[in-house]
């Protein structure tokens, strides 16, 4: 008990510490303002932690652009929010630049090209849950640092050493813990006391997590910054931070090696565009499921004219339930990695291909998830996060990654500092069998070498006469398909406010199983009217993290909502 009241003495006096010197750097820095919701001309970082959010408004402050922002809020959430910030992971990084210029950068990891569907099976054809979830067989090549790399070469304006100097500095001068990083500590500190390096950086000697307050330093993931800050991606993909891996990974006898890291590449990708009520929305192609489902939804509802049937009510979420469960089960049977698999996107967002779906659509009744998809869920616990940045001039990023569940693989190479992934586990687990359970097992998205993992990572553009109005993403698992089509739905149909958006309970339906989950904040009798539709319905405490930014092309007005589902925080340089 003595130790644990020093503890919080002393985590509270290093509060104080930690707050005087922070406030000694900012006045010294560039000055920046923050809050939950906020507007701005100047530019505009909404994101799940706030000093992360800080930071990338100090990088817009330094008259940097909203991708060189979005670089350093990566590599800041890497330190600040180590259970989906990542070095370790991957993700989609939409690029909207104000001159029309678009990209879609995809920095998936990748399959070890040793790999190949039994990756997850054991002797008897079982799925080895423990080795999809934890540790070293269950880490693709991260992309995140190429990525990341790949868009400050293609679209960055300030130097890159700027832009991971303050991650560098976060991380060898240590953070002072807040809530959010203190309770995913205390909740995943069995976990990552498994792994000798993991143990090491957010745990105490005595086991015990970090606490509010205390000050967690990680030297080795400075160290690592400070490679990637002078070395850029080549010392992560062809020098001590591979080697580090792979020699961790050979010690567990685990596929990944040198050889992966040396071939890995980001992918600059065509937008995949999509149109809905006079919007034109920027969507992220596969290996994201997510453009093709949310364009799907979309382009199902829009006939029905919902805004002219009422509000966003149990008739509205009904329908979108309908397009949910036709969307996840083309979503089962088709996308996957594009290299391997022949996607057939533009038949997929036909009007030949969605009339008849719609057409089955009964507004008065619950249809039946076995009649769509192959022949025959989740958790939604994923360690996605997502971030929207617009700066003063109109150019936007949409920029969601992930190490796939919080923590990833809860594995740390020794002398890395940074949690690797375990986003294998994305690929369908086991060839040919699909459950109600919503277990997919289709040829589509099957583990091989080198290929990426479908994804429903969804970052999302919408653009009016060539110019943005809105930025969205969110974390969520399959769950981020629904949260992002809500979200859009609810501001270009129903033109509901940006926050009032974000905040409104939300639905998701994926098909299989055959259930509408809703929030706990849900209408009891919306739920109940679509108990009676013939829906079941399933309640969850919470889907996604949808920190987002609208904008008004007349004025130029940015107005930034973060998520209140979490610590979510908005920040822009100071000035109106
Ligand atoms: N790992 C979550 C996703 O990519 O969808």
């Amino acid at each position: 008990m003595r130790s644990i009241v020093c503890t919080r003495i002393a985590g509270a006096l290093l509060l104080v510490y930690s707050t005087i010197v922070a406030a000694a750097r900012a006045q010294s820095a560039v000055a920046v303002r923050g809050a939950p919701e906020l507007e701005s001309k100047r530019g505009v970082v909404a994101c799940v932690e706030r000093r992360a959010a800080e930071i990338g408004a100090a990088v817009l402050a330094e008259g940097g652009n909203a991708v060189d922002a979005a670089v350093a809020v990566a590599f800041a959430l890497a330190v600040t929010y180590p259970e989906a910030g990542n070095l370790g992971g991957g993700g989609f990084m939409l690029v909207a630049l104000a001159d029309g210029r678009t990209a879609a950068i995809d920095y998936r990891e990748t399959a070890p090209r040793r790999a190949d569907e039994r990756l997850f099976l054991d002797a008897n054809g079982a799925v080895d849950s423990q080795r999809r979830e934890f540790g070293h067989h269950a880490v693709g090549v991260p992309g995140t640092v190429a990525g990341l790399a790949e868009a400050h070469r293609l679209f960055g304006t300030r130097p890159w050493t700027e832009l991971v100097a303050p991650a560098r500095r976060l991380a060898a001068d240590g953070l002072v813990v807040q809530p959010a990083l203190a309770a995913g500590l205390a909740e995943y500190a069995v976990d990552l006391a498994r792994f000798a390096a993991s143990r090491a950086q957010f745990l105490h000697a005595d086991g015990t997590p970090y606490d509010v307050g205390e000050t967690l330093v990680q030297a080795d993931l400075a160290n690592t910054l400070r490679w990637i800050e002078e070395g850029g991606a080549a010392p992560f993909y062809d020098g001590p931070i591979a080697a580090l891996i792979a020699a961790e990974m050979a010690h567990a006898g685990a596929l990944l090696d040198a050889r992966d890291f040396a071939a890995y590449r980001p992918v600059v990708r065509d937008v995949l565009v999509a149109r809905f009520r006079g919007h034109e929305l920027l969507l992220m192609p596969p290996p994201s499921s997510g453009g093709i489902a949310l364009a799907q939804m979309l382009a199902l509802l829009e006939p029905f004219a919902l805004r002219e049937r009422g509000g966003f009510d149990a008739s509205a979420r009904h329908l979108f339930a309908e397009s949910s469960r036709r969307a996840f089960a083309d979503r089962a049977q088709w996308l996957g990695d594009p290299e391997a698999t022949a996607i057939p996107v533009e038949q997929l967002l036909s009007e030949a291909h969605l009339a008849p779906r719609r057409a089955s659509i009964e507004p008065e009744r619950a249809s039946a998830s076995a009649e769509f998809g192959p022949p025959v869920t989740e958790t939604d616990a994923g360690a996605t996060t997502h971030f929207s940045i617009i700066d003063g001039a109109g150019n936007a990023v949409a920029n969601t990654y992930t190490i796939e569940e919080r923590f990833g693989s809860k594995l740390i190479a020794p002398g890395t500092g940074f949690l690797l992934n375990n986003e294998l586990q994305d690929f369908n687990p086991k060839p040919g069998r699909t459950t109600r359970d919503g277990q997919i097992g289709t040829a589509a998205n099957l583990a091989r070498g080198g290929r990426r993992p479908l994804s429903s990572m969804t970052p999302c553009i919408v653009r009016r006469d060539g110019e943005v109005v809105l930025v969205t993403g969110s974390p969520g698992g399959r769950t981020i398909i629904s949260t992002v089509t809500q979200i859009v739905l609810d501001v270009l149909e129903f033109e509901t406010p940006l926050a009032a958006a974000v905040a409104r309970p939300r639905q998701h339906h994926g098909w299989f199983p055959d259930q509408i989950g809703i929030e706990q904040a849900f209408d009891p009798a919306t739920a109940e009217a679509l108990r009676r539709l013939g829906h079941v319905v399933q309640l969850r405490t919470r889907q996604g993290d949808a920190h987002s930014i609208e904008r008004d092309p007349a004025s130029g007005r940015l107005h930034g909502v973060a998520d209140r589902r979490t610590e979510g925080w908005c920040a822009a340089p100071t000035g109106e």
